[in-house]
């Protein structure tokens, strides 16, 4: 069924209402740009055929699309019957199914555009919409429907009469088209709207009038429906994203104490039996493996990987750090650019100072050292195997501490050699 189908994804609107230099889909909801999230899916779903239709702001977008993405650039923001317009001579040889998505609709799932795939399919349908019931549809474009109960159009916000805007049933923006159909209903769409665009909503009523069969499903859950058009409504995403995220930590043995005060980025990896205490922030790129102690209040950054059996929390931030097993970093600090060894005790307090003002150096710690509260150690320094910083100690860059030994002071001096 996936064969004969080809995606328009449409991406090249202002964000006007979002008051944002930085393209609207460029915008990450837990740590990952909204737009990897509809083409992602996409490819999930094993469709070949997408094409990506770019405007404001095109060169900055196409940076971060994965390689291999087709993309049309619409000169002119004209609405998303131009984009769509604009996007079909790059699928000039396909005939079957358009599927049309909007890349600011990022909480979408697989399973329900499959479903409306092959419901399109099975029933062969001109058009097939998904639709979602709102409790406050405003901002959405309403579905109109005949006596019979079929759809026979939808009305923007903008356009619609006070009887209009009471209806609860919206346009998610997600519509599969047999592209026929499509290309024969495009010719027809006008901008004689309040916001002067041409919009693909109107080749609903436009296919309707010439016969056509349109049909719908219905979203099981309507945050899949959400538009992000504002901040408001970003925040909104985060928090269903988190939750989903959250969720599938769980599902796969992690202990989340308290979900809503864990921020962790989409594709963090966490091993099972691993707990997550609250107020955690996650970012992109963080491993963490199993029966880990993570937080409370603890910031992991970019590139921090934890082994097996780390503990790491209250008040610490860690970046750019590969933390080997049973290592333990309990009490606040900061760990940058650093190798941390395995059965390593990192004291309270302990600060990495990796950067001079011009490059970030490492520190590497080596297994079974014991780093005394307090320790500023300036990289790029190295602490031998078992060796240890008393508190209060300042190591400095290039004093390398031998194995086994202790340093102590200001600046650290060797004291004592097993
Ligand atoms: C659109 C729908 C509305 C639906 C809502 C669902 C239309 C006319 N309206 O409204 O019925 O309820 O989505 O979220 O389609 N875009 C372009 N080129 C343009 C204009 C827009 O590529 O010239 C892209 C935008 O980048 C965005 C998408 O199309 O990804 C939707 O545009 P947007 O302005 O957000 O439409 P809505 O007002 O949300
Ligand atoms: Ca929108």
């Amino acid at each position: 069924m996936l064969n004969n189908v080809s995606v328009i994804i449409l991406a090249a609107g202002k964000s006007t209402r979002m008051k944002s230099a930085i393209p609207k889909v460029m915008h990450s909801i837990c740590a990952r740009p909204m737009i990897d999230y509809v083409t992602d899916l996409v490819k999930d779903l094993g469709i070949k055929n997408t094409v990506v239709v770019l405007g404001h702001e095109h060169q900055q977008v196409k940076k971060i699309l994965k390689p291999g993405i087709r993309i049309a650039i619409q000169k002119r923001l004209l609405g998303t019957a131009d984009a769509v317009r604009e996007a079909l001579p790059l699928l000039k040889n396909f005939k079957g199914t358009v599927l049309v998505l909007y890349a600011d609709n990022p909480l979408l799932k697989k399973e329900t555009i499959k479903k409306l795939l092959s419901h399109h399919v099975k029933n062969s349908c001109d058009a097939t919409l998904l639709t979602a019931e709102m409790i406050k549809p405003a901002g959405y474009g309403r579905i109109l429907r005949n006596k019979y109960s079929s759809i026979c159009g939808i009305v923007e916000e903008k356009d619609a009469d006070d009887f209009q805007k009471d209806i609860k049933e919206i346009n998610t923006g997600i519509i599969c088209f047999n592209k026929d159909r499509l290309i024969e209903a495009l010719k027809y769409v006008r901008s004689d709207n309040r916001k002067k665009e041409y919009y693909l909503t109107d080749t609903v009523a436009i296919l309707y009038k010439r016969g056509a069969l349109i049909d719908s499903i219905k979203a099981d859950d309507i945050n899949e429906a959400l538009g992000i058009n504002s901040r408001s409504d970003l925040a909104k995403a985060y928090k269903i994203m988190q939750r989903r995220i959250n969720e599938e930590l769980m599902r796969k043995g992690v202990t989340i104490i308290d979900p809503e005060t864990a921020f962790i980025a989409y594709g963090t990896k966490v091993g099972p039996d691993t707990t997550i205490f609250p107020f955690t922030v996650i970012e992109r790129d963080v491993k963490i493996g199993a029966r880990c102690q993570v937080g409370p209040f603890i910031h992991l950054r970019e590139g921090t990987c934890l082994e097996n059996d780390v503990r790491a929390g209250n008040f610490l931030e860690i970046v750019r750090s590969r933390i080997k097993q049973k290592t333990t970093a309990r009490h606040f600090g900061y760990l940058g650019d650093s190798r941390i060894g395995s059965a390593v005790n990192i004291g309270a307090g302990t600060v990495t100072a990796n950067f001079d003002g011009k490059n970030k150096n490492v520190t590497v710690i080596k297994d079974k050292a014991f780093i005394g509260s307090d320790t500023v150690l300036v990289a790029p320094v190295t602490i031998g195997k078992s060796a240890k910083t008393g508190a209060g100690s300042v190591v400095l860059k290039h004093r390398n501490v031998p194995e086994s030994s202790v340093v102590a002071g200001v600046p650290a001096r060797l004291i004592k050699e097993d």
